[in-house]
């Protein structure tokens, strides 16, 4: 055991901890990660979910395993970081609250985020993007997509008539589900969907299904990484799809202001949209478990629909419980389950030493929800995100549903605005029961996966009770 091993060194030469390199995993155990921890994330899907292998970890409690998995792994070896060895490339899981905010606080020296997994995954689709550059160009793509998103503004100053937006494409999923009697995720995405298009590129991209299926094509490949084939030409095509959008930017929406903000050279202003849609598309996954949740905690429920109704309903509006909702949605299945990490230099650890190239791996299921998330666990607790217990969540360094630090999500707040603002405007006059997934209940705890594609839900318009 690491810890033990420290202790029982000869007297003679006691090497200082911090010399020492940390010890592997041994094989059995790094299999248990990788068959437990890596392969759900990865079969999944990291970049575009896919429907038949969310549905299989869902029903075999995969995730619930990863965490119990890590627990274990903690009690024997203390919290590490743990090192292992995985086809060659060094990994070291992060368990401790402390190791993750330093490693999330100290990129991109020398904690880079673009390793080599995700620039093989993501230059399918975004080559420029910020998250895959590195040194200089990262700093100045970043200080640009931080104009551009207005990163530390809990309102975008566009959030205005992106209020109308989303108001307008929640009604119509409404209506049809007043219809029909029942929303369906196919429903929602489709709107989720024309919702985001409209917000990023403009109106007149609403109803641009072609743009959304290139991206969608690119991403599957994109699960891959460097393994899977590259698909140059749909790429291409797809990029001049993004940059003819800018190139007649529409007010209002966010490519106007790509196309009005000043950057360097280099920066590649329309490239930085593409991480943006693919990204959107893991708030829609988000919005979806909310409303989820939200259908089965009728107190919590109540509180989203009185906060719903409260005030000027068309303006643009804060709505902190419903954020808090969100952040609940993506802290209990995060869309982002591996933050990863790769040092640029040896790090040095209570422990001992870990080498240049090491892939630090934040396994977020576990740092979510074990023992290092606190009281909350399994539970829906979105008052732990509100000012009413002074933002107990924001001072625990291991909840990091948007990552935290320089990397962190730059889109977070116009995340939780266009989520607040969508959930809101389904709540003020309709009741959502939840159709699927019976093991949802407010006395249970929260299931370890809710595969959103299997969402279904029961709408009834409030005044017809
Ligand atoms: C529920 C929705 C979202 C979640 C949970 C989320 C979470 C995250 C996380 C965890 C990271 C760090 C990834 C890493 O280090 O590997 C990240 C990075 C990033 N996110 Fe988000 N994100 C969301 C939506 C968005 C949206 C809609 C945008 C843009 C409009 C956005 C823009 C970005 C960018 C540009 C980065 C890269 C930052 C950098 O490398 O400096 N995100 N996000």
């Amino acid at each position: 055991m690491r810890l033990t091993e420290a202790a029982t060194t000869t007297p003679e030469t006691p090497p200082k901890p911090a010399d020492r390199a940390l010890p592997s995993l041994g094989a059995r155990e790094t299999a248990g990660v990788v068959g437990d921890v890596l392969l759900p994330v990865l079969a999944g899907g990291v970049i575009m979910r896919r429907p038949s292998a969310m549905s299989l970890v869902e029903r075999t409690g995969w995730d619930r395993r990863g965490v119990r998995r890590m627990r274990a792994l903690r009690d024997r070896h203390g919290t590490g970081p743990l090192p292992l060895t995985v086809r060659g490339r060094a990994y070291a899981m992060v368990l401790d609250p402390g190791d993750a905010e330093r490693v999330l606080a100290q990129t991109p020296e020398p904690f880079s985020p673009a390793t080599l997994e995700k620039r093989g995954s993501l230059a399918q689709f975004q080559p420029h993007g910020v998250l895959i550059s590195g040194g200089r160009e990262h700093a100045e793509r970043r200080e640009f997509v931080e104009q551009v998103l207005e990163t530390p503004q809990p309102l975008h100053d566009l959030a205005g008539p992106l209020t109308g937006v989303i108001r307008e494409e929640a009604a119509q999923l409404l209506a049809q589900g007043e219809r029909s009697g029942e929303l369906r995720w196919e429903d929602f995405d489709a709107a989720w969907w024309r919702t985001v298009r409209r917000i990023v590129l403009g109106d007149t991209a609403r109803d641009d299904t072609t743009l959304t299926a290139q991206l969608g094509t690119l991403r599957s490949a994109a699960n891959w990484s460097l393994a899977g084939p590259r698909r140059k030409r749909l790429r291409s095509a797809f990029l001049a799809r993004v940059r003819s959008y800018v190139a007649h930017a529409e007010p209002g929406s966010l490519a106007e202001r790509v196309a009005g903000t000043p950057a360097a050279t280099g920066t590649d202003r329309a490239g930085q949209i593409p991480h943006w849609l693919f990204a959107y598309d893991a708030a829609g996954m988000a919005a979806a478990r909310a409303l989820a949740l939200l259908a089965t905690h009728p107190e919590a429920a109540a509180h989203a629909r009185a906060e719903a109704r409260d005030g000027q309903v068309t303006a643009p509006r804060r709505l902190p419980y419903l954020r808090g909702c969100a952040l609940e949605s993506v802290r209990l299945w995060p869309t982002t389950p591996l933050i990863l990490r790769e040092s640029t230099a040896e790090t040095s650890w209570a422990g001992g030493t870990l080498p240049a190239g090491t892939v630090f791996a934040l396994y977020t299921p576990y740092l979510h929800r074990a023992e290092p998330a606190g009281a909350a666990g399994d539970s829906f607790a979105p008052r732990q995100w509100t000012q009413e217990t002074g933002h107990r969540a924001r001072s625990n360094p291991a909840l990091v549903p948007f990552s935290s630090g320089p990397a962190g999500c730059p889109g977070e707040n116009l995340v939780l605005f266009t989520v607040s603002t969508l959930l809101a405007a389904l709540l003020e006059e309709h009741q959502f029961g939840l159709a699927s997934h019976a093991q949802l209940r407010s006395a249970a705890p929260v299931p370890a996966t809710l595969d959103h594609f299997a969402l279904r839900f029961r709408v009834d318009p409030l005044h017809a009770e």
